[in-house]
């Protein structure tokens, strides 16, 4: 990897584990271990535990962990190299920057010094004679001078090079400007300005460095938003507007509306929570942002079709990023923005107490799905409403929700209460099912949580992780292990005991947190739970043992791969002698 391993090491033994988590989650020892709430997942008991003899963290609800890299990573929403210097800044190390990566960071940071020139650029327009007409549309929308000072907004003049020739006088290149997704190059080669006559929303990140743009259009021409592409400063899929701000709201929640002019709206009407997705659909990552944040999301997207499959396909992320999903319904109003301009804050912040929780929304989308006058109709709307109710998990939702839709459908609440009764049998026969194949299926099982991660030998694979886990505990077990790296059956741990092994050669510490550079985060995840394990033994005879197995089943594998070889030489002869 690009640091040096003597530098890594020290980094880890001046950043212990249980100081770096501490920082960010209340620990409570217990026996060798600590334990506290998992950052990473919404939870009431602790199952978020760190390891300091190992130098680890593993949660065993949401199977996140690592070493401290890892951690801040995580936590700190970083890339491998800059959680690196975190660490080291924490710790008062110099970082030795190897050039490739310095190389890159001095090209972000550079491209972040030109962004924010850049927006500084667009602000100073604004107020000058050639922003006149953007500053009126201001006006005209409402948007007050605070606001445009909170958020940063300009105006990009309408030249094919103002920001380009401004640029080149304070020492930025033309290529530089193209990195930045600010300038174009045309087919002749020529450059020009890529935000022409439009007014400018400054995307700043967590950190407060400006990454990108939105430029938004003064009349009705198209397209009415232009956003910088994607750069290396730049990913729309881990950042959303104005969460920079939203992030030290006290209100215990964000809203998510769409667009950038709904965030800004609803910040200057009081409600400092509000962000907004950067033109593209929700995604994992920004769900995990979020979750850093807040427990509870509102999510205020246009009423339109558009706007409600989006809601739809919101949810699910938001809740498996462990978030609380509500749904605010506006009527009268495309969006927020139109929404306050109509009805005031006051109005807004009613609709927010109302927001349904995403069982009332489900319900009320089915409602709306069904003609209700018509009997066959009400049928339906029965049938499926009893089958959501009864994936309700407290009985009380299940009363209340079923009186709701009985009283939609005017059939009385016994009768409703016995359709959810009759889908919730259904429903549990049919998950006893599954749940049987499942069992059966031991594969499954045991095979890793991680996407991405597969052992095409089972058994191979549970005695390599017992292996791993019992040299992770007691190193000094090392040498017991009379195997080669490629007996491994799964690449992955047959990659860490080699790495492992490298380590002790070496006389580094031979423990997961000096192998956190080599590895994804995904792969580290699940090393940190192998070495987790709670069912290492550790004895000379275990590890014994475990090295019969995979060497048995190395040794089938290459007898098959042999058995195959040889089989295809036939073949190949075979068809020779017919063709000579
Ligand atoms: P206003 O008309 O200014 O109120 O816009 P809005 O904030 O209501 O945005 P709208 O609901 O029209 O769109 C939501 C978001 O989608 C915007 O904030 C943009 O990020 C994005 N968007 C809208 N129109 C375009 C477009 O033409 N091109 C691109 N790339 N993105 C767009
Ligand atoms: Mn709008």
């Amino acid at each position: 990897m690009a640091f040096p391993a003597s530098f890594l090491d020290e980094l880890t033994a001046r950043n212990p584990i249980e100081d770096v988590v501490g920082q960010y989650v209340s620990l409570t020892r217990r026996g060798s271990n600590l334990f506290g709430l998992c950052p990473f997942h919404s939870e009431k008991t602790p199952s978020f535990s760190v390891a300091p003899d190992k130098g680890i963290y593993y949660c065993f609800g949401c199977h996140k962990g690592g070493g401290p890299v890892n951690f801040i990573m995580e936590i700190e929403n970083l890339d491998y190299p800059d959680a690196v210097r975190f660490l080291a800044k924490r710790a008062g190390m110099e970082v030795p920057e190897d050039t490739e990566y310095r190389s890159t960071y001095r090209k972000q940071e550079r491209l972040r010094a030109l962004s924010k020139e850049a927006a500084r650029f667009f602000r100073a327009q604004l107020f000058s004679p050639a922003g006149k007409e953007a500053q009126q549309y201001l006006l005209r929308r409402g948007v007050s001078s605070q606001t445009v000072a909170r958020f940063g907004l300009g105006y990009a003049p309408d030249g094919w090079s103002s920001l380009l020739d401004t640029m080149q006088k304070s020492g930025y290149t033309k290529e530089e400007l193209l990195d930045a997704g600010l300038v174009l190059q045309s087919k002749k080669g020529g450059y020009y300005d890529r935000f022409r006559n439009r007014l400018m929303f400054p995307i700043i990140d967590v950190r407060g460095n400006v990454i990108g743009f939105g430029g938004r259009v003064m009349d009705d021409s198209k397209p009415k938003y232009l956003n910088s592409p994607e750069t290396i400063i730049f990913n729309k899929r881990k950042n959303l507007f104005a969460l920079n701000v939203a992030k030290k709201s006290k209100a215990g929640m964000l809203i998510l509306t769409e667009g950038y002019m709904d965030a800004i709206a609803l910040h200057q009407y009081g409600f400092d929570c509000a962000v907004a997705s950067l033109g593209t659909a929700l995604t994992e990552e920004h769900a995990q942002l979020l979750a850093k944040y807040t427990q509870q999301v509102v999510l205020t997207y246009d009423g339109d079709e558009a706007g409600q499959n989006a809601t739809r396909r919101a949810i699910p992320m938001l809740e498996r990023a462990g978030l609380q999903v509500k749904i605010l319904r506006m009527k009268g109003a495309k969006d927020p923005d139109e929404f306050l301009k109509k009805n005031g804050a006051d109005a807004f912040r009613a609709l927010l107490q109302k927001s349904e929780n995403q069982a009332e929304y489900r319900l009320q989308s089915l409602k709306n799905k069904y003609d209700l006058h018509d009997d066959a109709q009400r049928v339906s709307f029965l049938r499926e409403a009893a089958e959501l109710i009864s994936t309700f998990s407290t009985v009380v939702e299940r009363d209340v929700y079923g009186r709701r839709a009985a009283e939609a459908a005017g059939v009385t609440p016994e009768a409703m209460k016995q359709e959810v009764s009759n889908a919730y049998r259904r429903r549990i026969a049919r998950e006893k099912k599954r749940q049987e194949r499942v069992d059966l299926d031991l594969n499954a099982q045991q095979q890793p949580k991680e996407k991405g991660i597969h052992y095409d030998n089972l058994r191979s694979a549970m005695a390599e992780e017992q292996l791993l886990a019992q040299v992770l505990k007691d190193p000094v077990l090392l040498p017991e292990v009379k195997l080669l790296p490629e007996q491994f059956s799964s690449p992955l741990l047959g990659r860490a005991f080699s790495l492992l092994l490298r380590c002790q050669q070496e006389g580094r510490p031979v423990s997961l947190a000096s192998l956190e550079g080599d590895f994804t985060p995904e792969e580290m995840n699940h090393l940190s739970s192998v070495a987790r394990r709670r069912d290492a033994l550790i004895s000379e005879q275990a590890i014994s043992d475990c090295c019969n197995v995979i060497r048995e089943a190395y040794g089938r594998s290459v007898r098959t791969g042999e058995d195959a070889l040889r089989a295809m030489q036939q073949q190949f002869q075979h068809k020779k002698g017919y063709g000579g």
